[in-house]
């Protein structure tokens, strides 16, 4: 397994990383503790050493998952990443989201950011986090306050390094002036490219590490998904135009070739799409969502999978094919 470096941190993380939403539940239909465990063990057996989740995914349950499954583990081999910025146990000026009867506030105030960081560190059973990440901008914190927060954090030794998530240039370059910013985490996969345009170059001009979320499109671009696919009650893509039958038709017919490709190197289709994937440019690691361990140990393989410079051209002519969602 590849490892890179989480910005000037001089902390080396696998660039696949395990990717906990989905095993917190909400908004995937529902997890089974004992099978997100698996998954999780199954990464590290697969030199997975990186596992990024979130206070709000599952409300704090894959918090608690991610402290269980690593309880048995040597804690100083593995690089544990959470976020903090949502709250759905107290209100704020900002609405994040609504869901399900819960309600989400932004907040990056200093005095939430102190209280989310123990939670996390109870949930997750350690006493300090590898990398901690603000999740979604507050915009009524300047991103310098946030930063000086970080860093006071870090001088008292309760995590190693700084991300900012689904944050602007402008915030990154602000965030930067301040201290040290290792990590900028975006959505960004084969058929979400935005950040070619923005945060890309500018992580590879400022050395900040770009974790890729979401690099498999939530399901779209692996070879099991078809319009008979039936999704759990919850399951934020029931609903979700991006899994319309007219837009998987355009998706199986945009990655034909990539697919034939994926049989002659005997891999599978997402596993070359993820390699593909940290191999444009500025991209550092890819944070890829698993429910079960036979996910885990598949997602593992592209760390270990490098495309030559005409396997490369083949998949990226096909994503420069794409049009776009319908
Ligand atoms: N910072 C942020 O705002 C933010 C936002 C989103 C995500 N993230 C991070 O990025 C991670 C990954 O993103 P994501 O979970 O949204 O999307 P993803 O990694 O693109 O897709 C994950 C889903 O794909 C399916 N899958 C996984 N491995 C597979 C395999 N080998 N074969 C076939 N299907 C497979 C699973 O769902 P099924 O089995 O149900 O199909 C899984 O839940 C998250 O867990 C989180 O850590 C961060």
């Amino acid at each position: 397994m590849q490892q890179r470096q989480l910005g000037k941190s001089g902390i080396n993380a696998s660039v696949v990383a395990f990717g906990a939403w989905a095993i917190g539940g909400w908004k995937w239909g529902g997890a089974d503790a004992s099978e997100s465990v698996a998954a999780i063990h199954s990464a590290i057996g697969s030199g997975i050493n990186f596992i990024d989740t979130a206070a709000v995914y599952g409300f704090g349950f894959s918090e608690e998952i991610v402290g269980k499954a690593i309880a048995n583990q040597q804690r100083d081999k593995l690089i544990i990443a959470t976020k903090c910025g949502l709250r759905w146990d107290i209100e704020t000026p900002v609405l994040h989201a609504e869901s399900e009867g819960k309600r989400i506030f932004r907040t990056l105030d200093a005095a939430s950011i102190q209280l989310e960081l123990e939670l996390s560190l109870k949930r997750l059973n350690t006493d300090y986090i590898d990398l901690y990440q603000t999740h979604w901008p507050d915009p009524e914190t300047a991103p310098d306050a946030v930063m000086r927060v970080l860093l006071e954090l870090k001088t008292a030794g309760k995590i190693r390094s700084i991300g900012f998530c689904n944050a602007s240039t402008s915030d990154l370059r602000t965030a930067s002036e301040t201290g040290q910013l290792d990590v900028d985490q975006e959505r960004y996969s084969l058929l979400d490219r935005e950040k070619e345009a923005d945060n890309l170059p500018l992580c590879q001009e400022d050395s900040l590490a770009f974790l890729a979320y979401s690099p498999m499109a939530q399901g779209l671009l692996t070879e099991k998904l078809s319009a008979s696919r039936e999704y759990g009650k919850g399951d934020l893509r029931i609903d979700n135009p991006r899994f319309s039958k007219q837009n998987l038709n355009a998706i199986e017919s945009m990655l034909r070739p990539v697919k034939t490709l994926a049989m002659d190197r005997g891999v599978k289709l997402e596993q070359l799409i993820l390699a593909w994937t940290l191999q444009q440019p500025g991209v550092s690691h890819v944070l890829v969502g698993a429910r079960n361990a036979e996910q885990a140990k598949s997602n593992a393989v592209a760390g270990v999978l490098t495309l030559n410079d005409e396997e490369l051209r083949i998949v990226s002519e096909a994503a420069n094919s794409w049009k776009g969602f319908s």
